[in-house]
């Protein structure tokens, strides 16, 4: 069972910060290259339900991981040990970060995804440029969201990479 959790909680966990670290390095700028053009991708990659696998992915890591942390301290006594201190400061950043991303990051991707379909039909003009802006108002927020996100995947990462020889 323990082994099973392990192998669970370490692929969702490779897929969701994985996923994380080329959005912000390589996918978003891109986004911001192509401008406009970027539309038919976010559509697809919506349509694919990149917005339900991500945080089922970020979940199953995070019930995985309090799974196994519930397993470890079971043993007693070694929830006051530096491994366990350490796993928990990683487990309150890949928390804060799923916290982060179903609160500011998804619902600002969504709401950028389904206005600039929208922008395609509007005549050009006032209101089209008004949902423009909002849009890239959007997309810079759902940018910043995902950087922090990053930053505290990567905390996440060399807690559970170095907690064992603490
Ligand atoms: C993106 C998030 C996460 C990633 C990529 C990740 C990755 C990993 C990896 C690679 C290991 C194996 C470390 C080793 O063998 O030395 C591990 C172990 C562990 N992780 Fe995570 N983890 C994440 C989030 C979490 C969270 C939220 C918790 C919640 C408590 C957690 C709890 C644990 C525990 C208790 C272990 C030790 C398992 C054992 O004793 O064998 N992890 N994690």
């Amino acid at each position: 069972m323990f082994l099973t959790l392990r192998i669970i909680h370490i692929i969702a966990g490779v897929f969701w910060a994985g996923a994380m670290f080329f959005m912000v390095s390589f996918l978003m700028p891109a986004f911001k290259d192509v401008g406009p053009d970027g539309a038919k991708l976010s559509a697809a990659l919506a349509n694919r339900r990149l917005f339900v696998w991500m945080p089922v992915m970020a979940l199953i890591t995070i019930v995985a991981g309090f799974g196994l942390y519930g397993m470890r301290m079971a043993g007693g006594g070694w929830a006051a040990t530096m491994e366990a201190r350490i796993l928990g400061i990683g487990a309150v950043a890949a928390t804060i970060a799923f916290i982060v991303g179903v609160t500011v990051t998804r619902p600002a991707m969504m709401k950028a995804d389904a206005l600039s379909k929208a922008l395609g039909t509007m005549p050009a003009g006032g209101a089209r440029d008004a949902a423009q802006a909002t849009v890239n108002a959007l997309r810079k927020r759902s940018m910043m969201g995902s950087r922090g996100i990053a930053t505290l995947l990567l905390i996440t990462l060399a807690t559970m990479a170095i907690a064992r020889y603490a």
